[in-house]
């Protein structure tokens, strides 16, 4: 038994020199369990310092937990050099595949709006922009929709105040730019707009871009080049355009604009309903009540004006059924654009 205190060192020697050629974490692992674990050797040795004469127990018990800890030290020290390795080797692994930067890109709506206003730039307009929560006076009132009329009705408006809404169209832009500048007017102004709507062709918030030209001599036939080389431009070369006579406040006469379906090309077809046409714009001769408003005299000048449904352009010109996907914000949809 002598022999125990002459032990301890060299099992705590073997120990460490173990721990010191353990080259993987599953080594260790195993030297571990050899030495340190329940039934390891160096436990083993504290248990048989309690086999030992009394008087030869305290010099034996002390160096067994003196080897026990400077054993399981150089563990620790071993276990945090291998992993310190292991995060280091996979950080600079060159064989890893590697990792493409998320790219963002406009919105399908964001690059159609810039898409129809840059085709409008070229043609000589200038873009503007008005605000989203707008007074009576300009949705309405200066738009010659007299108070308490029915055509206001044509609007599902949202108040969020006593004369205060959420603008139900771009068309209030017209008068808040004619009140800015004078006469030649070429202007498009692209926004959000609200109104009291929702089905799959209608969201509650959707987007126009506002037309207005005045000017010396312009005339209906201006109206109508204008529109279809818009819309030559925005879908295809050949794609052919018709005034239907509609009615707005602020125009007069006023016109509704189809495009020859862009499916069956004029033929009929279900997305037409057989009628080889599709609704596109309102547009009209600006109704010289809106000058008095403006300050503007009507016998100098004349002028037209549009609205497009940018949501609608989109649909039709990308194929998309429902306005919802424009709006759910689903990367397997906004990706393929
Ligand atoms: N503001 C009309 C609408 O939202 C469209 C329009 C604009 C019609 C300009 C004529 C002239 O439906």
């Amino acid at each position: 038994m002598s022999s125990l205190l002459e032990k301890i060192p060299i099992i705590r020697d073997k120990a460490l020199q173990a721990i010191g050629s353990a080259e993987t974490a599953p080594d260790l692992e195993k030297i571990r369990v050899e030495f340190l674990g329940t039934k390891g050797r160096l436990p083993e040795l504290t248990r048989q310092v309690g086999t030992l004469p009394a008087e030869m127990r305290p010099a034996a018990g002390q160096a067994a937990n003196k080897a026990l800890k400077e054993v399981k030290e150089a563990f620790l020290n071993a276990q945090t050099v291998l992993n310190r390795a292991k995060s280091q080797k996979s950080a600079l692994d060159v064989t890893l595949p590697g990792r493409r930067p998320t790219l963002g890109h406009q919105h399908l709506i964001s690059r159609t709006m810039s898409e129809i206003c840059r085709i409008f730039e070229k043609l000589g307009f200038t873009v503007v922009e008005g605000p989203e929560v707008e007074t009576d006076y300009y949705n309405f009132e200066a738009l010659n929709f007299p108070a308490d009329h029915p055509s206001r009705d044509m609007q599902e408006s949202l108040f969020v105040g006593d004369k205060l809404l959420l603008r139900t169209h771009t068309s209030p832009v017209q008068i808040r730019t004619m009140e800015k500048q004078s006469p030649p007017v070429w202007v498009v102004a692209p926004g959000k707009t609200y109104r009291r709507d929702d089905d799959i062709t209608h969201s509650p918030m959707f987007h126009q871009v506002e037309g207005l030209v005045v000017d010396k001599g312009i005339t209906m036939t201006d109206l109508k080049g204008i529109l279809s080389a818009f819309a030559t431009a925005f879908f295809s070369p050949d794609t052919a355009i018709r005034l239907r006579p509609s009615f707005f406040p602020f125009t007069e006469p006023s016109a509704e604009v189809d495009i020859a379906c862009v499916l069956c090309g004029g033929r009929g077809c279900r997305l037409c309903k057989g009628s080889g046409w599709l609704e596109l714009l309102g547009s009209g001769m600006v109704d010289p009540a809106l000058y008095n408003f403006v300050g503007y005299d009507p016998r100098e000048i004349s002028g037209f004006a549009f609205g497009l449904g940018v949501d609608r352009a989109a649909m039709l010109k990308y194929g998309l059924s429902n306005i919802r996907h424009l709006y759910e914000g689903d990367l397997r949809f906004l990706e393929q654009f």
